[in-house]
């Protein structure tokens, strides 16, 4: 682990505490991280802090450390209402994770209670665990928090217990300061007093000092931490150690490609990255169908209550897929990602170095890979320039095979994966009509005419998916659910599969949606804008 080559913990110009240094002992965190050695002398001498560090750096625990030492610190003790801490985050998952670090270093500290603020929950709960326990640190995402805020009437009076506060920290900084948080940001920090330490961390830092000024920052002190390993001169924003890749495809062969890349690497535990909850909700079952013998799950914004389940078992597992939004993009910590595919570019180039930014962590190996289509290889030479985030081109991948026709078929004999295909296309144009770098992602070229590959079920098609589902109640079939679409191997037939009507009859019949099937496609497309929204959007909805 070369990153963490900067000192030992006692080489500080400040002392830790030593209830801080046992846990770092236990933790086999013998040496710091070049932004933990830089960040944690200044924030505990009061300085104000904007760090920005390569992913997986450390930069959780260069502020976790601070805040402990800081609220050690106070003259007078933190009574069980009175908030010292704050540290917001744009997701549930990135706050859950951070609570997870602050409690194993608050163990040995019972003195400090932490509460954890987050959508997902029933909010009445939060109110009376706070008021039951206090919270002297508070891990939020800001929906919730700005909710607890207005809770007055139910007994929480959050305004008032944040009086005493003496560190704010936002985590994904430039996320959070982006225009999607504005309202929630600009409510909570107007609950919080103008004397108090800020520090805002991310790998790709808000360079804008206007706002800075509005996080509450007064002569920050800058720190940028650049990557060892990589030539001086330069100023690359990936970590040294990842290998990353890029690949060219046409639109009709993308998928497959992505199919095959993810055949090959069954053994090892892989990100997939799509635009929209909707792709991912489309995607995620056409590849748990497709690939076999693997644990393919998927997260996205705007599920409710699944995901902190979701993300705990893939955390756990030792291989497997996760289909994601970049709802997974930023902070999140999941331990030997071997791969992060990007089959949809994101929205934003920061995002891209975010997502890149799951594997290769703390001086690891780790590789990425961008699908790209031919109209947008330009985007290469972009992200080279705008996010030092150099890119080689990937070899095809080996042993692609057209699954498309399992694909169509997938969606033909079940209206429910068809309604989703349908979704996941409409909400993947309307995100890519978003990208920030619209010359481009273009919009006109090449996506028409996949819509018109698309067509509902007929009558005929639904009556028998009706019928084959009352079957499968009734327990027909050894009791086994039958998918008419279990994929096959590589290098087995990759045929149209048992579902009745046989591929080429299918084929032969008109692609083009019948009059009231495009009625029913456009309500479709209305109902879209909540579906469409890209994860920017999703994340900030599931915050609350
Ligand atoms: N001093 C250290 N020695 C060894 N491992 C460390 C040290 N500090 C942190 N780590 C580990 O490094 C990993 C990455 O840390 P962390 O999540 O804080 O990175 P980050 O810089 O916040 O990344 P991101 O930009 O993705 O948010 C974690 O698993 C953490 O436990
Ligand atoms: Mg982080």
């Amino acid at each position: 682990m070369d990153n963490t080559t900067e000192g030992t913990w006692d080489t500080l110009p400040v002392k830790l505490n030593d209830g801080i240094l046992q846990t770092l002992e236990e933790l086999k965190f013998t040496h710091m991280t070049p932004v933990q050695s830089a960040c944690i002398p200044l924030f505990m001498s009061n300085k104000d802090v904007a760090a920005e560090a390569v992913t997986g750096s450390g930069k959780t625990l260069a502020f976790v450390i601070p805040i402990i030492e800081l609220l050690l610190k106070r003259e007078e003790k933190l009574k069980k209402m009175q908030v010292g801490a704050l540290v917001v985050t744009p997701t549930r998952e990135l706050a859950l994770q951070i609570s997870e670090v602050m409690g194993q270093f608050i163990q040995k500290f019972p003195q400090f209670t932490q509460i954890l603020l987050i959508g997902g929950t029933n909010p009445i709960e939060d109110v009376e665990k706070f008021k039951d326990q206090g919270a002297n640190i508070v891990i939020a995402t800001p929906g919730r928090l700005e909710d607890m805020f207005r809770r007055k009437g139910e007994g929480l009076d959050l305004a008032g217990s944040v009086k005493s506060l003496d560190v704010l920290v936002l985590d994904e900084a430039d996320r959070l300061l982006d225009m999607g948080f504005e309202i929630s940001l600009n409510t909570i920090l107007g609950y919080l007093p103008k004397q108090r330490r800020t520090g805002l961390f991310s790998a790709t830092q808000t360079q804008e000092l206007e706002k800075l000024v509005r996080a509450g920052l007064r002569n920050p002190v800058r720190i940028t931490v650049k990557e060892k390993g990589v030539a001086a001169t330069s100023t690359q924003k990936t970590p040294s150690k990842l290998s990353n890749y890029y690949i060219v495809c046409r639109p009709e062969e993308k998928f497959n490609n992505l199919v095959a890349f993810l055949r090959q690497h069954k053994h090892e535990k892989n990100l997939v990255f799509f635009s929209t909850c909707a792709c991912v909700d489309y995607y995620g079952r056409a590849l748990e169908t497709l690939i076999k013998k693997v644990t393919v799950h998927s997260i996205h914004g705007k599920m409710k209550t699944k995901r902190n389940k979701i993300f705990a078992d893939f955390r756990a597992l030792k291989s497997g897929i996760l289909v994601c939004t970049d709802v997974m993009a930023r902070g999140i910590d999941i331990p030997d990602v071997n791969w992060v595919l990007q089959y949809d570019p994101p929205s934003s180039a920061s995002a891209f170095v975010h997502r890149c930014g799951r594997t290769a962590r703390i001086g690891n190996l780790g590789n990425a890979l961008v699908f790209l289509l031919p109209m947008e290889e330009s985007y290469v030479n972009f992200l080279s320039i705008n996010q030092k985030c150099p890119l080689q081109k990937m070899s095809p991948v080996s042993d692609v095979v057209d699954i498309l026709p399992k694909v169509k078929t997938l969606s033909l004999a079940d209206r429910a994966m068809y309604d989703r295909s349908m979704r996941a296309f409409v909400s993947f144009v309307q995100a890519y009509a978003k990208h920030e770098c619209s010359l481009i992602f273009r919009t006109k070229a090449g996506l028409c005419r996949l819509s018109s590959r698309l067509r509902p079920p007929s009558p005929a098609e639904d009556a028998r998916a009706q019928r084959e589902d009352a079957s499968r109640l009734r327990g027909d079939n050894g009791g086994h659910g039958h998918h008419p679409l279990q994929g096959q191997e590589p290098g087995e037939a990759e045929t149209e599969a048992a579902s009745g009507a046989g591929g080429a009859e299918r084929e032969g019949r008109r692609t083009f949606p019948a009059q009231e099937e495009v009625r029913k496609d456009q309500s479709v497309v209305q109902t879209e804008d909540q579906e469409g929204q890209t994860e920017k959007e999703c994340s900030q909805e599931e915050a609350e």
